[in-house]
């Protein structure tokens, strides 16, 4: 079997992270108080870095299962949010693109061809509509995406939400239900048999944990209406 060498090596990925994980810091650090909602837990530098490494994770596995570049893909991945905390939603994909373009036409040997896969799946990964009118890789990095909401991961963020919106912990089970709508939304978008798989193990977990509490506090039920 032919071994394929990565254009991208394990210490030039590492030097990429910190500079994003970096570059997340610095945006947030030139902003001021209130100008966004930053007392949400995701408008943090640690929350986006975090994030950003379990889609690399996610996205990478998916990619290597369903043969896709995953050297494109753990890149793409690794750049997908790096604009989230200084650009406006609706354009930080394009702004990400950007900077992914800037600092590995500079800062690595690959080929053109890897550098422009890499920044179409940064572009489009906020792309609304079908999966299937998208790159394999950046399917693979959309998939990604999508399931670092759905699961335990989505629902601890939720939890913590609730306390920056000083709700009681009698919410729990309604939050927790908004975690599994959002959960199966995310689930109808992704296409791979990889991607679906995940997600359902990952919803599993949501329902099972909303049953526990509503079984450990009966008043806690998720049919009661949030305040
Ligand atoms: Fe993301």
């Amino acid at each position: 079997m032919e071994i394929e060498e990565s254009p991208v090596s394990g210490a030039a990925f590492a030097e990429m992270k910190r500079f994003v994980r970096d570059y997340l810091a610095a945006s947030v650090e030139s902003e001021d108080d209130g100008g966004r909602m930053r007392w949400y837990p995701w408008h943090s530098a640690e929350y986006r870095f975090n994030h950003t490494r379990n889609v690399v994770d996610l996205a990478t596995d998916i990619a290597q299962r369903e043969g896709a570049n995953a050297d494109v893909v753990r890149v793409a991945a690794l750049f997908h949010d790096v604009s989230k905390l200084e650009a406006d939603q609706d354009r930080h994909a394009e702004e990400g693109a950007r900077v992914a373009r800037a600092y590995l036409t500079t800062h690595v040997d690959v080929p053109p061809s890897f550098i422009e896969e890499v920044c179409t799946a940064v572009r489009d990964h906020s792309y609304q509509g079908s999966l299937e009118d998208v790159s394999l890789e950046t399917r693979c990095l959309v998939e990604g995406d999508l399931l670092d909401k759905v699961g335990a991961n989505g629902t601890v963020l939720m939890i913590l939400r609730m306390g920056y919106e000083s709700r009681t912990h009698m919410d729990a089970a309604t939050m927790v239900e908004r975690v599994l709508e959002r959960g199966e939304n995310a689930v109808s978008r992704v296409e791979s048999d990889t991607a679906e798989g995940i997600a359902h193990r990952r919803l599993k977990r949501v329902r099972w944990f909303r049953e526990w509490l509503e079984e450990e506090v009966p008043g806690m039920d998720h049919e009661t209406p949030v305040r």
